[in-house]
């Protein structure tokens, strides 16, 4: 900790804040140790570039690797752009969206059964994947779940005959069918739960090359979180792909599409206080030079981020609310939390931010997005510049 706490000053030194910090040699590790966990070949891992897209964090992962999951057309062209195998998961997809896909030949992963009758009127005879929703979902908030009644993803897992029915009828080839139930799991059964599900029902169809089962793979964000066994879990879907392509009779490809667990661990969020308000009551607030502008997480799901005191390591600890610059009273990062006591011009490092970070970051209130700085053994780079309000406005 150290070791990292007087790196993460060497960054603020050259760099200032705010500034999100990403670790390379943690990406790769995070690549390694998921690709050892699953003994099943063939495997492909699909990067979910939704949880950061940062070009150089891309090639990081390039060189592990992996493929992306894509989920609109800016995120396909950046695949794309980086020589990566793409696969487009789209939403509610327009018909110009769903051309632009074709035309690149990536692969699209239909949603529901209308787009499908759409795609096969403008694009006969192509290959496709189908996502069902199998009527499990999990997640860390109703907002991340993603499977089940409630949720708007994927074709209903009894709306399959239908499904084959307008493939056959528009001669598209299901080569693929897909689920992703959640974010942020941190259990194994629901995962295997979905994926029996999805099994059952892949034999129905014909033509498959692969069977992707999503992300969603969590991490502990809280020392009190437990932590996913990704081994474990690794070998048991194994085995259970094992057997069903036995018994599918010809080799298929078993996908999956992490994207917190490859990167949210590896990545802080530094942010220097500017303002500490003692309030009579013994509330302390520490006021700070971002916002959920640039972290939403705690905004929007009230997620825990550990946040250290670099400047102050060894300060009296005291309960505090950490809170941005903007213009809300939920601009928190944290409430009530235990820090080493905070002084005007301390950096505070918030971990856990490499996922879902800079890019749900945002212009509101006007404010200009941080920098980007990638740490690697013996360097330092600046991957995105800090933008200025005249970028913004
Ligand atoms: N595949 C699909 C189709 C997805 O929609 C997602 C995430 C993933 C894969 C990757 O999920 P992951 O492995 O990262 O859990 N903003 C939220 C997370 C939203 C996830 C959306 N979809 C958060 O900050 O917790």
């Amino acid at each position: 900790m150290n070791e990292l706490r007087k790196r993460l000053k060497e960054v603020n030194r050259i760099f200032g804040t705010p500034t999100y910090v990403y670790k390379g040699g943690r990406i790769r590790e995070k690549a390694r140790t998921l690709r050892d966990a699953i003994p099943y070949f063939p495997t492909k891992v699909l990067y979910a570039m939704k949880a950061n897209s940062n070009p150089e964090i891309l090639k990081i992962l390039k060189e592990e690797g992996v493929g992306v999951d894509a989920v609109s057309p800016g995120e396909v062209a950046l695949g794309l752009r980086h020589d990566f195998f793409v696969l487009f998961t789209g939403n509610n997809v327009t018909d110009d969206e769903m051309d632009f896909v074709a035309e690149k030949g990536v692969m699209i992963n239909i949603d529901s059964l209308s787009a499908l009758e759409r795609f096969g009127s403008r694009h006969c005879g192509k290959d496709v994947s189908i996502r069902i929703n199998p009527d499990v979902g999990a997640g860390h908030h109703s907002h991340c779940i993603t499977g089940g009644p409630e949720s708007k993803f994927g074709i209903w897992h009894s709306q399959l005959d239908e499904a084959l029915e307008i493939a056959k009828r528009n001669c598209l080839r299901i080569k693929g069918i897909h689920q992703h139930i959640g974010s942020q799991i941190l259990e194994t059964d629901k995962f295997l739960l979905a994926m029996d599900v999805l099994l059952k029902e892949a034999h129905r169809f014909p033509d498959l090359e692969f069977v992707n089962f999503g992300g969603g793979l969590g991490v502990p964000y809280n020392p009190e979180d437990r932590k996913l066994p990704v081994k474990r879990l690794g070998r048991m879907m194994s085995d259970k792909f094992l057997k069903f392509s036995h018994n599918y009779g010809k080799p298929v490809t078993m996908m999956i599409e992490p994207g917190r667990y490859l990167i949210a661990d590896s990545g802080w969020l530094l942010v220097t206080v500017n303002t500490v308000k003692r309030n009579p009551d013994g509330r302390v607030f520490a006021g700070v030079d971002s916002g959920f502008n640039h972290l939403l997480r705690p905004a929007m799901y009230g997620s825990y981020h550990p946040i250290e005191n670099v400047s102050n390591p060894k300060g009296k600890k005291e309960e505090v609310d950490i809170v941005g610059n903007i213009c809300e009273s939920g601009d928190r990062f944290a409430q009530e939390r235990k820090i080493s006591r905070v002084r005007e011009g301390d950096v505070l490092a918030i971990g856990m931010a490499g996922a879902y970070g800079f890019s749900m970051s945002s212009h509101y209130n006007l404010r200009a997005k941080p920098a980007e700085v990638l740490m690697e053994k013996n360097y330092f780079s600046l991957i995105r510049k800090r933008e200025s309000i005249y970028d913004v406005i």
